[in-house]
């Protein structure tokens, strides 16, 4: 049985004043029944993993860098998140994909590093809307997976988020089948990679206009444990019923 996880993504959202939203989101859940995991920029990532003190909710990184130190100038090591209090860390959204140049073996030499400094790792996928007009949803999900996922994954250290990038911000999402499709053809290469054991108990994401008012029927579809939002986890009265629905 899978443990349902809730992660907001707060991208280039929040300076200090926002750690008010934290603080009410861990009051009120001191407790919970999934996994609770927020990642604010980097700049807040010591506030926040004290806001959240010892609520149930976990904070952590965005992105990493693959080297543990060095001239690296802007960059953040895996090693220092965790330092910062992070215990896990967003990796291969498509938002760095594109503005980075960020490609899935680059992804995987990032996992790579943050599995090795015992970082959970949310590793990202998703086809365009172009891809998905020409029918490639399957084959590009099937070849991100392939080369982002690094061999030392285990179901503790690795989540898979499914955020498909004409859902991210839009207010569009796919329909319940589209979901379902892609998240069950997951778990089946997942098995194929990793065996039965290892395959069955990665947590499955789907991310992209996740709100109050569509979670359930989100959470209701085979193969989704959970979600990983962005707008919507900015305010704690938008992230709580959400993750409400989860539990
Ligand atoms: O990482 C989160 C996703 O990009 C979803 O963002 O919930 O604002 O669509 P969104």
């Amino acid at each position: 049985m899978r443990r349902k996880m809730a992660a907001g993504n707060w991208k280039m959202n929040g300076l200090r004043s926002s750690l008010a939203e934290l603080d009410k989101l861990a009051r009120a859940h001191p407790t919970a029944k999934c996994d609770l995991l927020v990642c604010p920029p980097a700049t807040l990532l010591c506030a926040a993993a004290t806001t959240c003190g010892n609520s149930a909710i976990r904070v952590g990184g965005q992105t990493c860098h693959d080297a543990v130190s060095g001239a690296h100038t802007g960059d953040i090591s895996a090693q220092m998140l965790r330092d910062a209090g992070a215990t896990a860390v967003i990796l291969g959204h498509s938002e760095r994909r594109q503005d980075h140049d960020e490609r899935s073996e680059d992804v995987r030499l990032l996992a790579q590093a943050a599995q090795a400094a015992n970082l959970q790792t949310v590793i990202c996928v998703g086809e365009s809307l172009f891809q998905r007009q020409a029918t490639n949803t399957l084959d590009i999900i099937g070849a991100q997976l392939s080369l982002s996922i690094p061999d030392s994954s285990t179901g503790e250290n690795l989540v898979v988020a499914y955020e498909p990038v004409w859902a991210i911000g839009s207010g569009m999402t796919p329909t319940p089948d589209q979901i379902g499709e892609v998240h069950d053809f997951m778990r089946a290469r997942l098995e194929q990679r990793f065996g039965y054991g290892v395959g069955k108990s990665v947590r499955l994401l789907y991310g992209g206009s996740v709100k109050p008012a569509n979670a359930a029927e989100i959470f209701a579809i085979s193969n989704v444990d959970g979600a990983l939002v962005g707008g919507a986890s900015l305010k704690a009265e938008d992230f709580s019923p959400i993750i409400a629905a989860l539990e």
